[in-house]
């Protein structure tokens, strides 16, 4: 069964558009790493104001893969980076093998002036429906 690992981004209400553009900017490294199948940002409503990025692997073992990648780094330069907009090749990027969730402000970059915070949740998928066809 899959594997579920949402980062729950903190996010204050002068960050947000900030936020949403660099991901509408994001490397897109994610879709080419073995295991991943889905990934949603998801901008809340109501009950929360925390960013959830969503996203489902095949196997733990595969989230790590990514986790530890280039590719993760690459697709989170950005996002620790000190300065708007970020220079291509920031140096203050999410290290790669960086611990997840680590808070905002941690020597390596985490946390860059969009989200104030980050906490991994994981979870694996027991039940799960896609619509009828037809
Ligand atoms: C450690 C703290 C983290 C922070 C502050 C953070 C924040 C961000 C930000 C702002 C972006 C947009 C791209 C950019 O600005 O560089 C991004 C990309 C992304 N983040 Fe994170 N992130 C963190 C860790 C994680 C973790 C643990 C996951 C796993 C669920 C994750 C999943 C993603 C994905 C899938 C993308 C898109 C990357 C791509 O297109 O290849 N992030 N993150």
């Amino acid at each position: 069964m899959s594997v579920v690992k949402i980062n729950v981004l903190t996010v204050p209400p002068a960050m947000r558009e900030t936020l949403e553009a660099r991901f509408a900017g994001r490397a897109g490294m994610v879709e080419k790493a073995d295991g991943f199948e889905w990934f949603e940002l998801l901008r809340p409503l109501e009950g929360t104001d925390t960013y959830l990025v969503y996203t489902r692997w095949r196997s733990e073992e595969d989230f790590q893969q990514w986790q530890s990648s280039m590719a993760f780094s690459e697709g989170h330069r950005a996002a620790g980076a000190q300065t708007a907009p970020p220079a291509h090749g920031h140096p203050g990027g999410v290290p790669s093998g960086a611990p997840a969730g680590a808070p905002a402000g941690a020597p390596g970059g985490h946390g860059g002036p969009a989200a104030s915070g980050a906490t991994l949740w994981s979870f694996e998928v027991v039940q799960s429906a896609a619509p009828a066809a037809g």
